[in-house]
């Protein structure tokens, strides 16, 4: 009698320990990717909600800092723990000149200074000793800036012409509506690779805010939305596009259908990355086309398992935020007004991309055509921390001021098809 053996036998036993690639998701002091993003500047707070009424804490490329608004109205960013025996300034208090730590009194101001030791002999004869920690900060587009790299490399703070000049009535929106956010904003619990791998994934638009999002402008109560044409998987395979951009690259995902006179029409909604950590996103809800755009976004990593996405929005039209950050539905409801049964059914970003894991884990994963974005973000990631580690100043790092950079982002009428 001859012995069968099962053709199939299940695949899951005895697999290696998956891992993920700590060169680009791990940021911490010292690592490749944590270098790399220390020579740039990163929104650290929102500038209408940093006020000196208390400090704020919060931690940004695995440190933890203190932010606050002196009594003069100058933001400052420090160490959280203070240069004395480690209180946390959290606890500190607002001064028109500094900020005081709660334990012995010790006062420092936005650059660190020690202006006075308050239990020491006049004030402190060796408190020019005592330095707190601290970063330079800028703040523009209505967002508190920090540098927390090499102080000889600090790069000039990059402008956008999608956000300067105003237009006439415009004005800056940079906090998210959501009732008693902090201005250090809106912490997620999962790496920042998996939201700016998914900044260069168009194809997900697709399926998951077709399929199982729902048309995503659905009950967004506005006009206009994509097409059906948008959401076909075919699209995918010949109306993806990505191109290799000054700063970094960039998608292009047609959009067909027919204009007012039933001519057919194709439009690109068209996304750029500007490398390592900002992108800029066209208006997904009104699809304003063929207009200036008006919203960038940066991804900044809080420590490797924790990412806050920050924005700045111009507009003259305060309906233009809530179609931004509330314009995508899931059943008709904000996404955290879903049932967990409504979030298996009609799944959004924050499910496929939490869901990954809080860093996803790149051994197990199978890379395809749509992946094509990803491949290329990764890659280009990879050569910057490269020229960081040869001692070259990485992609998009300037020394001196430039005119507004032109991010290559929004949504624009293609000419007509032969
Ligand atoms: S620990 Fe801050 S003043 Fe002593
Ligand atoms: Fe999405």
């Amino acid at each position: 009698m001859t012995e069968t053996v099962p053709a199939d036998t299940g695949t899951g036993y005895g697999r290696k320990t998956p891992s993920y690639d700590a060169r680009l998701a791990e940021v911490g002091p010292g690592t490749p990717m944590g270098e790399l993003m220390r020579r740039y500047w990163h929104p650290i707070a929102t500038s209408a909600s940093l006020t000196p009424d208390a400090p704020h804490r919060t931690r940004v490329l695995g440190e933890n800092l203190v932010v606050f608004r002196d009594g003069e109205g100058r933001p400052g960013v420090v160490f959280e723990r203070c240069a004395h025996r480690g209180s946390s300034l959290f606890y500190g208090r607002i001064e028109q000149d500094g900020i005081r730590c709660c334990y012995h009194g010790w006062k420092f101001d936005t650059q660190g200074h020690c202006l006075e030791q308050a239990l020491e002999p006049d004030l402190g004869r060796r408190r020019d000793a005592a330095r707190q920690p601290w970063y330079p900060v800028e703040e523009r587009y209505g967002l508190v800036f920090v540098y927390m790299g090499p102080p000889d490399r600090k790069p000039a703070l990059p402008r956008y012409d999608a956000l300067e000049p105003l237009d006439e009535g415009d004005r800056y929106y940079a906090e998210w509506p959501i009732p008693g956010l902090p201005p250090t904003g809106l912490l997620s619990d999962f790496s920042w690779l998996n939201l700016y791998d998914n900044s260069a994934d168009p194809a997900h638009v697709t399926w998951l805010h077709s399929t199982h999002s729902g048309y995503q402008m659905q009950d967004t109560g506005t006009p206009t939305g994509l097409p059906e044409s948008f959401f076909e998987p075919a699209i995918v395979q010949d109306g993806i596009s990505f191109t290799r951009t000054e700063y970094g690259l960039k998608y292009d995902h047609l959009i067909r259908d027919k204009d007012e006179n039933g001519s057919p029409r194709t439009r690109s909604f068209r996304t750029e990355l500007q490398l390592p950590n900002v992108f800029g996103l066209p208006d997904y809800v009104k699809l304003a086309t063929d207009e200036r755009p008006d919203l960038i976004l940066w991804v900044v990593p809080s420590d490797d398992t924790h990412h806050r996405l920050f924005f700045a929005l111009r507009s003259s039209d305060p309906e233009r935020l809530a179609r931004f950050t509330l314009g995508i539905k899931q059943n008709g409801k904000d996404a955290w007004e879903l049932t967990d049964e409504e979030r298996q059914r009609f799944p959004g970003d924050g499910e496929a991309q939490s869901s990954q894991g809080a860093i996803s884990m790149h051994s197990e994963e199978t890379l395809a055509t749509t992946d094509r974005g990803v491949v290329m973000l990764r890659r280009m990631l990879k050569s910057m921390i490269d020229d960081v580690e040869a001692g070259r100043d990485p992609l998009n790092v300037s020394m001196t001021e430039e005119p507004p950079r032109h991010l290559d982002f929004g949504i624009f009428t293609l000419p007509t098809e032969a």
